[in-house]
């Protein structure tokens, strides 16, 4: 046993904040480095700077062929779970190398080097982990877009990442539905105004895609003439991938992510957060073109040996509610990571939970469950239910790993249903009021971290700094501003209660109402809008539009959400779940101007709410009320 795993949580996290830099050495020790690194931590400005600075490694070498090194070669890297296609394939660590090698060498052939950008839109095939890895063997940036988004998102993406390649698949399938993907990326780079050189697409049997000769090479045809390529040394701070993430604007925000800081702080969070080993099979059922699926689907397990599982099937309806259950008796899952969302979807259709006890599900150890808030209900109905631990921890697309969690690696505490536990150590958490001074203990406020974040965490927004030190850096000096409220209790239990800017969170999917409000205004009929998140059972949250019609539009109020649902749809894509616009007289204002979500939000909730003093005229909120009712 490490000294660290006898000292407790308490005294890890004080020597975690008061000796950074021997902390992260001996953490940064435990990886394959080409070149260790003599300096540890480097401050640039605004309390931000680089971490590991001269060290010098790969990041599909420590992914991979570190684990040929240590013998893991026949273990099973990864398993392709398919109940949408009936497939099922695993690859060892011997064969997932020497896809990506080859990958690696055919975007070689294609003029990809270090530095490239290569977008990535991809269903949840192998193929989208062997073009993630692969781009990290030669020092490609890699930018996965969610296959749930539409053409226009991925224009936008396209443009702002500039990628020499796209890599992409015939169609996603989703449950029994077979979506094209092929006509999507012809239409967002037609939208575009950056033009990759060039396409590289998997045909899937479903659906045979139509190549643009010239530009669109196929996958296999590809691979069979590529020469299979080593992993490229780089420097601990050149960039790894760009993931974009809704902020407070329609345009998405590309949370840029390190080699060396990422992937110390992955491996030290599969021990610490997850208490895996090697050998584990660990299973983060979300998507790659999430953090969760880019952190947990397929770079830490990697990091730490494990088996990763590929799940490319819903909680519900592939074929039912026992889906889950059935991946980890049939995988001998040990953990098991997915968003609360998931499990109320699986209580919806199997309240006692009757499936379970179909399924021998023994070989799991404990549940984790991040994403959006772990309400108690569906904790409770969790641990009755399976008598295991369910964790609760709290992280964002910017950190790439836990801000707060229940360190199982080293201390299990006792869990506080609603809270995520302890402030994970390297994050110094604190909550501070608006004007950045701390709050009294159990008092709510904005949640921010000390600089300097650990490693791991965004190094700066893509091709913007000045974005990402005002979003996240200047807005409270010396911290970071997470944009999520709530508070610490009196033994230090960390609750977080929701975001405090426009940004909502859909079945576990971040999305930002700002965006929605952009399509929705370009409607010609409407003069002003506002969009929401209103509490919902199953998704957690979902938009709802409140509309006001231009003088003289003739158009009635199911034709116009109709169109503005469509419009949604087509604009940023069905997992925005855009399905209320509701036409009103009038909004409710400051004597400034400035709509009042939060109260809109609070009656759209059924919640108690305060007219505020600055209103133009209270009156509104009542025929608010009334319409939100109807
Ligand atoms: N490609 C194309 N379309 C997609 C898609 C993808 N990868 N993912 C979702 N969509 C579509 C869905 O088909 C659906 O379309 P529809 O309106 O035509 O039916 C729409 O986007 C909404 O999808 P979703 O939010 O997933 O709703 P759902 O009703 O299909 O499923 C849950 C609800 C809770 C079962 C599902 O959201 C889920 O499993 N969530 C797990 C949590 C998760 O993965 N979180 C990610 C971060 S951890
Ligand atoms: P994303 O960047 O998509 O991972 O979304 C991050 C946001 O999800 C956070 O800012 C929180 O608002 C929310 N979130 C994530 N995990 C939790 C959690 N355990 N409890 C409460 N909210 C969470």
């Amino acid at each position: 046993m490490r000294e660290v795993e006898q000292m407790g949580y308490h005294s890890e996290f004080e020597r975690s904040i008061n000796e950074p830099e021997d902390f992260w050495r001996e953490q940064a020790a435990q990886l394959d480095w080409i070149k260790p690194p003599s300096v540890i931590w480097e401050a640039k400005k605004n309390g931000h700077g680089e971490w590991f600075p001269d060290g010098v490694l790969n990041t599909s070498d420590v992914a991979l062929d570190a684990n040929l090194r240590a013998g893991r070669g026949d273990q099973k890297a990864l398993i392709y779970d398919s109940p949408v296609t009936g497939q099922t394939r695993f690859l060892t660590y011997k064969e997932l190398t020497h896809q990506v090698a080859l990958f690696a060498g055919a975007l070689q052939s294609r003029g990809i080097e270090k530095g490239d950008r290569v977008v990535i839109y991809m269903p949840m095939v192998p193929e989208a982990v062997i073009a993630m890895l692969g781009c990290a063997r030669i020092g490609a940036v890699h930018s996965v877009v969610f296959g749930g988004f539409a053409a226009h998102e991925l224009a936008v993406r396209v443009d702002d990442a500039k990628p020499k390649a796209i890599v992409t698949a015939s169609c996603g399938i989703e449950v029994k539905k077979v979506i094209p993907y092929k006509p999507l990326v012809d239409r967002a780079l037609e939208e575009a105004e950056h033009k990759p050189e060039c396409c590289i697409l998997l045909q899937r049997p479903q659906v045979q895609a139509e190549m643009t000769p010239g530009r669109d090479f196929d996958w296999e045809e590809l691979l069979a003439s590529a020469s299979p390529a080593d992993p490229v040394p780089l420097k601990s701070t050149d960039p790894l991938y760009i993931l974009y993430t809704s902020g407070t604007t329609g345009k998405p925000k590309g949370v840029v992510r390190d080699n060396g800081g990422h992937a110390v702080a992955l491996k030290y969070s599969m021990s610490l957060v997850y208490g895996a080993a090697p050998g584990d099979v660990y299973w983060a059922a979300s998507d790659v073109g999430w953090v969760v699926g880019h952190s947990y689907i397929v770079y830490a397990p990697l990091f730490a040996g494990c088996t990763s599982i590929l799940y490319e099937g819903k909680p519900v309806k592939t074929p039912d509610a026992g889906a889950f259950w059935r991946v980890c008796q049939d995988h001998k899952v040990n953990l098991l990571f997915t968003a609360p969302t998931a499990f109320r979807a699986v209580r919806k259709e199997d309240p006692e939970a009757d499936q379970l006890k179909r399924y021998d599900v023994s070989s799991l150890r404990r549940i984790f469950l991040a994403g959006e808030r772990l309400d108690p209900p569906t904790y409770d109905w969790l641990h009755e239910h399976t008598g295991l631990p369910i964790m609760d921890h709290w992280w964002q697309t910017e950190t790439g790993w836990a801000i707060c969690c229940n360190p199982v690696g080293i201390e299990s505490l006792p869990a506080k249903p609603g809270s995520a536990t302890m402030p994970t150590p390297g994050f110094n958490v604190k909550i501070v009021n608006h004007q950045g001074r701390p709050v009294p203990t159990g008092d709510q406020g904005q949640v921010v971290v000390k600089l300097p974040l650990p490693p791991g965490c965004l190094t700066t927004v893509w091709g913007d700094d000045a974005r990402f030190c005002k979003t996240y850096l200047e807005p409270i000096p010396g911290y970071y501003s997470s944009g999520d409220g709530g508070y610490i209790d009196e033994e230090g239990y960390v609750f977080i209660m929701g975001r405090t800017d426009d940004v909502i969170n859909v079945a576990g999917h971040r999305l930002s109402t700002g965006e929605m409000e952009e399509v929705v205004a370009a409607h010609p009929a409407v003069a002003e809008c506002c969009v929401v998140g209103a509490h919902d059972e199953l998704k957690g949250q979902i938009p709802i539009g409140l509309v006001l019609v231009k003088d003289g539009a003739t158009i009635s109020q199911d034709e116009l959400e109709e169109e503005l649902v469509e419009m949604v749809r087509d604009r940023i894509g069905a997992v925005a779940c855009f399905r209320r616009a509701i036409v009103v007289e009038r909004l409710p204002k400051t004597r400034s101007g400035k709509i009042l979500r939060r109260v809109i939000r609070q009656i759209a909730d059924g919640e108690e709410y305060s007219v505020p003093s600055t209103i133009d005229d209270p009156a509104i909120l009542e025929e608010i009320d009334q319409h939100l009712k109807r």
